[in-house]
């Protein structure tokens, strides 16, 4: 039978999502989008607190969200999500990648090499983890949607004249596209899709703040004219303009669409 094509192609009813790091920024974002448009929202975080702020301001809203504590680079702290999950009926429609870090900047050959690694057991290890750990769920559905957040320093270089991103992020996040690109080889055939976010600069999120350390305020006013200026759309993001591109990933708007990487950048790699 064909599909209808009407305004429910965005329908989020019936379908649980899981969002990792939910407690702030995006992922707070993608968790009040998915819930918006009928979502059940597991909001995991390590900061329980956080998790808790986003499912009652979707709960308040008249959605259906609960918050739990989960380190996403912990298989054990996984493992008892995964319990948590199956008591609550056993489905995962939806995975929202989204827990990241970023360390303060450094150079390659100045880098610490436990900044690699701590960087790493999160925005790459932990991916694989909780994908690994949701999977069987989907496969066992015959569908989900994936969808990891990489970042446009996961597609180039970023000027060194920029006061952000190291070698240890942008590796996590370029990575992060090719494990997009093997989970949509390996699981089109269950209809598990898997697709990236790369965003570009969303500000008001808590990314970051270990970069900024002891930039003076004039300095990060000099970054942030920068980075309006290598931006065609002349402007940062809002973590709200992120939304949209979710939902369209989860839902069955894209329902053919899997092992793409799409920018929400203002066009910044477009250039
Ligand atoms: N904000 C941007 O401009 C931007 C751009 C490109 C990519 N991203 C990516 O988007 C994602 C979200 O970033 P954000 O800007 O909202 O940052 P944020 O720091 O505001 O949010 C990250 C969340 O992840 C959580 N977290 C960190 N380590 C965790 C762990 N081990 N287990 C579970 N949760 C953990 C934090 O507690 C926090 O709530 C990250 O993956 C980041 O790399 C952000």
């Amino acid at each position: 039978m064909a599909k209808p094509i009407n305004r429910d192609l965005f329908e989020l009813k019936d379908r649980v999502a899981v969002v990792t790091g939910a407690g702030s920024g995006l992922g707070r974002v993608f968790s009040q989008a998915l819930a918006a448009f009928g979502a059940q929202v597991f909001c995991t975080d390590i900061d329980l607190p956080g998790a808790q702020q986003t499912a009652d301001l979707i709960n308040e809203a008249g959605g259906s969200a609960l918050a739990l504590e989960v380190d996403a680079a912990d298989e054990q702290s996984i493992a008892g999500f995964v319990e948590a999950i199956k008591s609550a009926g056993g489905r995962c429609d939806i995975l929202i990648n989204n827990a990241g870090i970023a360390t303060a900047k450094y150079r390659i050959h100045e880098m610490p090499v436990d900044q690699w690694d701590r960087l790493m057991a999160v925005n790459l290890r932990g991916v694989f983890l909780f994908t690994r750990a949701m999977l069987p769920l989907m496969i066992k559905q015959q569908s989900g949607s994936v969808i990891n957040i990489s970042s446009i320093a996961g597609l180039g270089g970023v000027n060194p004249t920029i006061p952000a991103v190291s070698a240890n992020y942008s590796s996590s996040k370029g990575a992060l596209i090719a494990f997009t690109r093997q989970g949509a080889a390996e699981y089109g055939g269950d209809n598990i899709r898997f697709n990236a976010i790369c965003p570009g600069w969303h500000l008001g999120t808590q990314l970051g703040r270990e970069e900024v350390g002891e930039q003076t305020p004039e300095m990060i006013e000099a970054f942030l004219a920068k980075l309006n200026q290598l931006t065609p759309m002349g402007r940062t993001g809002e973590p709200a303009e992120l939304a949209g591109l979710a939902v369209y990933l989860a839902s069955d708007a894209s329902s053919f669409l899997t092992g793409q990487v799409i920018a929400n950048d203002g066009g910044w790699s477009a250039i």
